[in-house]
This record gives structure tokens, C-alpha cells and sequence, in this order.
């Protein structure tokens, strides 16, 4: 791994510098009470918390309560407290999937947006604490609902819009929700997304009572009476305010669905102080805003990213944030520099998978545009490797921009390990040190602590307030993931190494878990659907590594006594994935294996698929407790195809 270091680029004057770094810490370590509430009070309370963390992960006494007496509304702190300071700023860029299309809300205009929007659910009988399903393009009125359910204490649940109606579904029979909001439909790359139609389907397995459907690209879509409401038909006659809920910190806010090692997705529950506490923070340290900034995180709203740093960390903060609804490829490469340019974007944050695409195409697409605006870049989502962050840094940066690689979860609301800007010098491939108040710590298998340079796996001792409260509806679960593998911890499934620098490396998940392209699969969800087929009688998926998604999955799949594999299967069981959780979990490799490893208890030795999978022939240790040994040799012959 690249150990080069790069100091902060002179001239980047970063409001918090290694002075005041240091000085958050200092007061982090010695009153972390005093440093939550310093916090605390970025935000518009109607009653100002005495309270900050509250919280034991032990197991008799299990629980995690932030600011559990303060009350607030996170859609006030977006909207109205801007509106009195300036109104006239633009809150969103909307840059829509044909360059220059789109168009831009200042904060007065989203505020009555929200407004409408928030008139409308309660026309409809919607109330606080209901589920409202969000199903939408990356359009503004994606965030005027969000806001909106905020505003009533609707909680949201945001699926992304390239999620199948089967996904779709299952998360609204998991939450029960009552709503969903979407658009007739979306376009992205070019192509259309027939996002209502898709909604259909899933509420044909899964009824509820309100569709609010929003006018995206003017199709015609069927509409069911009583239960579809078209927005825009309505839109002018709903009013432009809405008194604000009074919500409690510990109410929740969200739910968002992520895939773990274990079955269904987890339905990831953040609450309204703690979280809201968290993104306001992490985007101010994170990203050294300042008026005039145009900050730009590519994120889609159906991923937590897109919750914390498109919309409610950056409004939050009052900044101006780009909504992108496109790809990074059309209509060509240059489309992120092309976008750059036009909206004098500031500061970038995307993925690495993004990156590392871009990079593949050389230097001539970025070159081409100035890129004289951005004065600061970051990533997220998967671990970025040196070479790509090289190229981020020297191309696209010019090598004058720093580069915060934040490492973060859904569970984990925003960021935790990440550098501030103007003060953490750079290490390529490193997200650096725990942001101050974050204990983060190293385990070995037998969770003991590893101090110094080490390699191990990555904990979290101390509560955070954007710490998830609950998996909806299976509080049990939540416990049972998170912290029972090493007792009183809360545990990532990353592997971690630490430097003699005490700069923590993500070397990635070290569960079930599959980051394909920055977006999580779960092992066990794939398989699911690849067994579905009438043909398949096992699936085993494992992750390889992948150029440019960072990891791709590879399925291994056997299929009924007699039945022989083909091309044909192959393509339907690609299919049969997409159809039941979409296009991005759908496997690169499909392997027909006559047998899987299995121990003689039947369980499946994944250790040896995920080495096969990287294409390993030997050395594959201890194999004598499989039931049938011979199967390694077969299963290697047949993996050399994809090599
Ligand atoms: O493995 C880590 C990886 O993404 C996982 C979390 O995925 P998700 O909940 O979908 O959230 C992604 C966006 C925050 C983590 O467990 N990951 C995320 N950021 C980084 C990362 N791995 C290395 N470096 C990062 N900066």
C-alpha cells in the first residue's frame, strides 16, 4: 500500500485547521458531554436539550438514547431558519440527465414545496409516525418529500429507484407503510425508468392506501382512482406553509433499508436529534463549507449518502447542493467536469467505483474542462486504492485540491473516519483518523483490543449521535447484529488496519456482506433468488475483486440431479436476480458446480469459494473437514473460465 503523505495544499485555508482540530479533540476526550451539546447547539431547538448521550451496549442494560429530552423539527432547521437569514439562496441544483436541463430552488421555493408537499399527506390522513415510501428520481421534489414527511413526523423510507418492485415491496409490507411517493417516470443514462408502472407491480403484492405520483417526464400513466393522486394536478391548489411538528429527539426520522449478511434487508431505523445532530456536524467539518460554495455529492437519495450529504447536511448548513439525476458516462465522459464547469461546483464528493471508471477512459475527458472552481474533492462508499486516488488527486484535483475519503455506514447516519480538510495530511487509500468524539478500536477474532499498528477488525466503543436506534419492527436483530460478536461493542463487519501513524486503512467487509460498486448486496439475498428457479437446487455468492466495481459477485450455482447448465440458464438466472432485487446485485459470474463445499455438517465453506473466486488454485488450508474433498478440484477446473 502507498504510504505517501500530502500535506494540506498550501493555499487551501480551511476555517478548521489542525489548531482547532486538536482543540475539538482535546475538548472531546475531556468533556465529551460538553463536546455533544457544543454540537447540539448548530441546531434550532423548541426545547434546547439538557441531555446528551445516554446509551449501554451491554446486553442487561441495552439501549441508546441522544438529547433524549430536546425537541425539534429537522425540516424547521433545513428551511425555515434559512428563510429568515436568506431566502433568495439557492438551496438545490437540479441538473437533470440531459446537460443544462433542470433548473434551481432557492430556499424559499423549496420551503414551499415542502410546504405543499406536507399539505398534501395530511389532506390525505397522513400523520406522525406513519411510513411513507419514497420512490423517486433525483428531482427536487425527491427532497421537498423528505422534507415533508420530516415537517409532519411522517417517517420516510427512501427506496432507490433502481430497486425491483419485489424490493419495493418487501419494504412495504416490512414497515407497513401507508404511502408511497414517486414519479411517473425517471430517465438516467438516456433511458427511462417506469418507476410508477414499477410501483404498480409492487402494490400488486402489497397494497397502500395513497400513491402521490410526481410529473417527471409527462408519460401517460394509469392512475387507480381514490388511491393515485397526481401531484402537479394538485400542486397549486395545496398552501405554501405548515406549522412544523414538534418532534422529540428520539422519534424516529427514517427508515432505510440495507443489506446485511443474514436475509431480508434491515430496516435501519435513525432518529431526529441524534441524526440530524451528526449530518449538520459532519458536513460542516467534512467539507469546510462557506457561502458561495457549490457543494456536489453524486449520491442518489435512496442511499443514506444521499440522505446526509444531498440533502439534510447540506441544507442543514445552508449551502447550495446539486441534485444530479444522470450518469457519469452520459451522454460522455466528461459529464462530471462538464457539470463542474457549468454550475461552478466547489466541492465533489463521489464514489470510488465512479472514479476508477472515469480513470479507465485516461485523461483526455477531465483535461478538456477546467475543473478552476473545485477546491476540494471526496469519496465514499467503498475503499478507494492508491492508483485511483492518485489519479482523483493529480487529474482531476490538479494537485491542489485535498481529498477527505470518509468512511462511514448507513448504521452510522454520517461519517466517523475521515480527514478534516485543512488540518489531517493525506495518505492515498486512507480515510485517515476517527472524526473527534468517535472511539474506534481494533479487535482480533477474540475481540481482544489491538493497540498500535495493527491489523484487525473495526469497532466502535462509544455511542455517536447518529449512531441507527433500531432495525424496524426487530429490535432483537439489531442487538443481536451488531453487538453480540464482540460483547459491548458496536461491530462494523469491516476490516481495518491501523498505521504506526494511527491512520486506520478499510481493507472492507469481512462478513456476508458483498460492496458492488459502493452499493451493499447481501450473500444471502442473491442466493435466495437464484434458488427460486425451478432448476437450482444450491446457490452459494461470494465477492471478487472487480477493476472497477471494487468487488463483483461471483454465484455459484448447482442445479437439479439431471439438469445441465447453459448460457440460456445463465441469462435467466441474471434475470431472475434483477427482477427480484434489481440491476445492481446481479452476479458478473455464474459457475454451474456439480457439489459445494460443504463440512460435514452441512456447512457451506465460503472461505474456499471467495479464494476460487479470486482465482486461487491451491493453498486453500485445512480442507479435511469437508464432507467431500474432491469437490475443491472440480470447483477450481470450473472457475478457470472466468480467469
Ligand atoms: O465496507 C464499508 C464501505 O461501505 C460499507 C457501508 O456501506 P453503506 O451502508 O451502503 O454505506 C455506504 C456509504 C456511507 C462500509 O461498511 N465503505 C464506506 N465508505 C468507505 C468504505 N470503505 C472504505 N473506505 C470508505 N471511505
Amino acid at each position: 500500500m502507498s504510504e505517501a503523505v500530502h500535506p494540506v495544499p498550501e493555499g487551501f485555508n480551511a476555517r478548521i485547521g489542525k489548531t482547532e482540530l486538536d482543540a475539538l479533540n482535546a475538548v472531546a476526550a475531556a468533556d465529551p458531554h460538553r463536546h455533544w451539546m457544543d454540537q447540539a447547539s448548530r441546531l434550532d431547538w423548541y426545547r434546547f436539550p439538557e441531555q446528551s448521550g445516554d446509551w449501554s451496549f451491554d446486553e442487561d442494560d441495552f439501549h441508546i438514547n441522544w438529547y433524549a429530552d430536546g425537541q425539534l423539527n429537522l425540516s424547521v432547521n433545513c428551511l425555515d431558519r434559512n428563510l429568515e437569514k436568506h431566502g433568495d439562496r439557492t438551496a438545490i441544483i437540479f441538473e437533470a440527465d440531459e446537460p443544462g436541463e433542470g433548473r434551481t430552488l432557492t430556499y424559499r421555493e423549496l420551503y414551499e414545496e415542502t410546504c405543499r408537499f406536507a399539505n398534501l399527506l395530511k389532506q390525505r390522513g397522513i400523520r406522525r409516525g406513519n411510513r411513507v415510501m419514497i420512490y423517486m428520481p433525483m428531482i427536487p421534489e425527491a427532497a421537498a418529500a423528505m422534507l415533508a414527511c420530516a415537517r409532519i413526523g411522517a417517517i420516510h423510507s427512501v427506496v432507490f429507484g433502481g430497486f425491483s418492485p419485489e424490493s419495493l415491496a418487501g419494504r412495504i409490507a416490512d414497515c407497513d407503510a401507508c404511502a408511497v411517493i414517486t414519479a411517473d417516470e425517471g430517465v438516467r443514462g438516456g433511458k427511462v425508468i417506469p418507476l410508477k408502472r414499477n410501483v404498480d407491480a409492487a402494490l400488486q403484492k402489497r397494497d397502500v392506501e395513497h400513491v402521490i405520483v410526481v410529473t417527471r417526464t409527462g408519460a401517460d400513466v394509469p392512475m387507480k382512482e381514490g388511491r393515485d393522486v397526481s401531484y402537479s394536478a394538485v400542486r397549486d391548489s395545496l398552501p405554501t406553509e405548515c406549522e412544523a411538528e414538534v418532534m422529540d429527539a428520539e422519534d424516529p426520522l427514517f427508515i432505510l433499508y440495507t443489506s446485511g449478511s443474514t436475509g431480508k434487508p434491515k430496516g435501519v431505523v435513525h432518529t431526529t436529534g441524534g441524526y440530524s445532530v451528526w449530518a449538520a456536524t459532519t458536513f460542516d467539518w467534512l467539507f469546510d463549507y462557506r457561502e458561495n460554495d457549490i457543494f456536489w455529492c453524486t449520491a442518489d437519495v435512496g442511499w443514506i449518502t444521499g440522505h446526509t450529504y444531498v440533502v439534510y447536511g447540506p441544507l442543514m448548513n445552508g449551502a447550495t447542493s446539486v441534485m444530479f439525476d444522470g450518469v457519469p458516462n452520459y451522454p460522455d465522459f466528461g459529464r462530471f467536469w462538464d457539470t463542474v464547469d457549468r454550475l461552478g461546483v466547489t466541492i465533489f464528493y463521489t464514489a470510488p467505483t465512479a472514479i476508477r471508471a472515469l480513470m479507465r477512459e485516461g485523461d483526455e475527458p477531465v483535461k478538456r474542462h477546467s475543473r478552476k472552481s473545485i477546491r476540494l474533492l471526496g469519496t465514499v462508499g467503498e475503499p478507494i486504492n492508491p492508483e485511483a486516488w492518485e489519479w482523483y488527486w493529480r487529474v482531476v484535483g490538479d494537485g491542489r485540491c485535498p481529498i477527505v475519503d470518509t468512511w462511514w455506514q448507513t448504521e452510522t447516519g454520517a461519517a466517523l473516519i475521515s480527514p478534516l480538510p485543512g488540518a489531517t495530511p493525506l495518505k492515498p487509500g486512507s480515510a485517515t483518523q476517527p472524526l473527534p468524539g468517535i472511539q474506534a478500536m481494533l479487535v482480533d477474532a477474540e475481540g481482544k483490543e489491538l493497540h498500535g499498528a495493527a491489523s484487525g477488525n473495526l469497532c466502535i466503543t462509544a455511542s455517536w449521535p447518529g449512531q441507527m436506534r433500531t432495525v424496524w419492527n426487530d429490535h432483537r436483530r439489531f442487538f443481536e447484529t451488531y453487538f453480540t460478536t464482540y460483547r459491548g461493542k458496536y461491530f462494523t463487519g469491516d476490516g481495518c488496519r491501523r498505521d504506526e501513524d494511527g491512520y486506520y486503512w478499510i481493507t472492507g467487509r469481512v462478513d456476508d456482506v458483498i460492496n458492488v460498486s459502493g452499493h451493499r448486496v447481501g450473500t444471502a439475498e442473491v442466493e435466495s433468488a437464484l434458488v427460486a428457479h425451478h432448476l437450482v437446487a444450491e446457490a452459494a455468492v461470494v465477492g471478487f475483486p472487480h477493476e472497477i466495481k471494487g468487488q463483483a459477485i461471483h454465484a455459484y450455482v448447482t442445479l437439479n440431479a439431471g439438469e445441465e447448465g447453459s448460457e440460456e440458464l445463465r441469462a435467466k438466472l441474471v434475470q431472475e436476480v434483477r427482477r427480484e432485487i434489481g440491476a445492481l446485485a446481479a452476479p458478473e459470474r455464474i459457475q454451474f458446480a456439480p457439489a459445494l463445499p460443504k463440512t460435514r455438517s452441512g456447512k457451506i465453506m465460503r472461505r474456499i469459494l471467495r479464494k476460487i473466486a479470486e482465482g486461487e488454485t491451491s493453498g486453500f488450508g485445512d480442507i479435511s473437514t469437508l464432507a467431500d474433498p474432491t469437490v475443491v478440484d472440480q470447483l477450481v477446473a470450473g472457475a478457470r473460465e472466468f480467469q
